[in-house]
C-alpha cells in the first residue's frame, strides 16, 4: 500500500499542503479549538464496524461484536456504535454506567471483571448485565449477592485462560501460565460444575488473549486450545453453550510499513475452527462473539498538538509540543509507535531529525523517537495518528494539566463531545481539613 493510500485508509489526506481528517481541515480545527485536542471521525468508527460485521456475517450469521469500552469510552463514541447495533465488553462498573447512559440495554453488555469486589457484583446484578467471572471462588459470592439483590441471572460465563497469548507488548499479553487472567484448563470443569450446582442453567465461555495482534498465528493457537477446553467442558458436563466469546486483540497498522489486518482472513481463521467445533459438540447455534477495542477506535481519532519550541543540541534535536504523555501514554509505557505528521507541509524541503516531545516533567515524555518530519515553525500543528484507542482513556491530569477536549467530526461539521478540562477540575473533590485552613 503506498503512503497516501495508507493515510487515506485512516481518513487522512493532504489538500494544498494542509492535512484533512474526515474531510475537515485540521489546521482550522486546531485554531478554532485549543490544542492539544482529540478529533474523532464518526465515519471511520462506522466504517470499521461495518467492515468487521460484514466479514463475520460471511462466515457465520449468529455473531455479535462487543466493542471493548476501555479503548474509548466517550459517550458520543458509544452512541455511534449503539446506532450501528454493536454490543459491549465492559471491565468496570464505571464502564457499565457510561454504556447504560449511552443507551445500551443490559443484555448487550458483558461484564468481564477480574478480582471482582462484592460492591461490583451487586452493581452488575442490579443492572442485569451478563456476568463473566474469572475465578470459581466468585460463584458463591455472586449467589450470596443475588440473594441480597433479589435477582439471580440464569446465565453465567467464565473467562478461560487458554495459555496462548499474543500482543504488542508483554503488558498486553493476557493469556499464559504467568498472567493473572482467567481460569486454567485444569480448573475449568470445576468452575462450570460449581455454577451448575448453584443453580445456573445457561452458559457462556470467554477468552481474551492480548492486544494489538496483526498476524494470525496467536489467534490460531489460542482458538484451537480454547475450543479443545470448551469441548472438554461440554463432554463432561453436557453444557449447551449459548455464546462462545473470542475476545479482542485485532491490531491496526500503526507504522506506514504495516498493512491493515485482513478481516476476511481473520474471520475465516477463527470461524472455520469455531464452526467445526460447534458441529462436533452438537451445540445449537451458539453466538460467536468478539470484543475488539483498538480495531474499532484507534484509527478513528488523531491528536493535534502545537509546536512551541525547537531545540537543537549537540547530540539531539527536540520538537517541543504541548502534547505529552498526559494525552497519549502508549509510547511511554509500551514503547509504542504512533505516526506523527505535519498539519502544514508547505516547506517540504526543510526536514528535521528529532525526538517529538511534550511538556511533562519527565524525560520519558517522548511521543515520537528519532523521527524525520518537515521542520515545523513555532505555532504550527502536528497530528499524532491512531490515538483513538487507549488515548484519552489512559490519559491523565499528570503535572496538573487539565484534560483536552474531544471533538467529533460528522458530515462536515464539528461537535464538542467533551469540553476541555479546567483548573476547577484540578481542584474538584479535594477537601482541605479545617486545621490546615487556619
Ligand atoms: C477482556 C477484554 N476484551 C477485549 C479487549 C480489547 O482488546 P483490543 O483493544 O486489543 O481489541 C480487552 C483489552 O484489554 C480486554 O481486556
Amino acid at each position: 500500500m503506498d503512503y497516501s493510500d495508507w493515510l487515506k485508509n485512516k481518513g487522512l489526506e493532504y489538500i494544498d499542503n494542509q492535512l484533512y481528517f474526515g474531510g475537515m481541515n485540521t489546521i482550522d480545527i486546531a485554531k478554532r479549538y485549543c490544542t492539544p485536542i482529540y478529533i474523532i471521525s464518526e465515519d471511520i468508527i462506522r466504517q470499521r464496524y461495518k467492515a468487521l460485521k460484514e466479514a463475520l456475517n460471511k462466515e457465520y450469521q449468529n455473531n455479535s461484536i462487543h466493542y471493548a469500552v476501555k479503548a474509548n469510552s466517550n459517550l458520543a463514541f458509544l452512541k455511534v456504535l449503539e446506532s450501528e447495533g454493536a454490543s459491549l465488553d465492559c471491565v468496570s462498573t464505571g464502564e457499565i454506567h457510561l454504556c447504560i447512559k449511552a443507551g445500551f440495554s443490559p443484555e448487550r453488555i458483558i461484564y468481564t471483571s477480574n478480582n471482582i469486589t462484592n460492591d461490583e457484583l451487586r452493581y452488575a446484578l442490579q443492572k442485569k448485565v451478563i456476568i463473566n467471572l474469572d475465578h470459581t471462588c466468585q460463584v458463591q459470592r455472586l449467589v450470596n449477592m443475588a440473594d441480597e439483590v433479589g435477582y439471580k441471572p440464569e446465565l453465567l460465563s467464565f473467562r478461560i485462560n487458554p495459555e496462548f497469548g499474543g500482543g504488542h507488548h508483554d503488558h498486553c499479553i493476557t493469556a499464559g501460565r504467568h498472567v493473572k487472567f482467567g481460569i486454567l484448563e485444569e480448573n475449568i470443569v470445576d468452575a462450570y460444575k460449581t455454577a451448575i450446582d448453584n443453580g445456573f442453567t445457561r452458559f457462556g465461555a470467554h477468552i481474551h488473549i492480548g492486544s494489538g495482534i496483526l498476524e494470525m498465528e496467536p489467534f490460531v493457537n489460542a482458538t484451537e486450545k480454547y475450543l479443545s477446553i470448551v469441548k472438554k467442558v461440554r463432554k463432561e458436563l453436557n453444557i449447551d453453550f449459548e455464546f462462545i466469546d473470542f475476545g479482542g486483540g485485532l491490531g491496526i497498522p500503526y507504522r506506514p510499513s504495516e498493512n491493515p489486518l485482513d478481516l476476511s482472513e481473520y474471520a475465516l481463521t477463527v470461524l472455520s475452527r469455531f464452526k467445526s467445533a460447534v458441529q462436533e459438540m452438537g451445540l445449537s447455534d451458539p453466538k460467536f462473539i468478539i470484543e475488539p477495542g483498538r480495531y474499532l477506535s484507534a484509527e478513528a481519532s488523531v491528536v493535534l498538538t502545537e509546536v512551541n519550541t525547537i531545540k537543537k543540541t549537540r547530540d539531539k534535536n527536540f520538537v517541543g509540543t504541548n502534547g505529552g504523555f498526559q494525552v497519549l501514554i502508549r509510547p511511554t509505557i509500551y514503547g509504542s509507535y504512533h505516526h506523527i505528521i505535519n498539519c502544514n507541509t508547505s516547506r517540504k524541503d526543510k526536514k528535521i531529525h528529532a525526538d517529538i516531545v511534550g511538556q511533562i516533567c519527565e524525560s520519558g515524555d517522548i511521543i515520537g523517537r528519532d523521527r524525520d518530519i518537515i521542520e515545523p515553525r513555532e505555532g504550527e500543528f502536528l497530528a499524532i495518528l491512531d490515538a483513538g484507542a487507549y488515548g484519552f482513556t489512559m490519559g491523565s491530569e499528570y503535572n496538573s494539566r487539565p484534560r483536552p477536549a474531544e471533538i467529533l467530526i460528522s458530515s462536515g461539521k464539528t461537535y464538542v463531545v467533551r469540553e476541555a478540562g479546567s483548573f476547577e477540575d484540578l481542584e474538584r473533590h479535594q477537601i482541605i481539613p479545617d486545621h490546615l485552613l487556619k
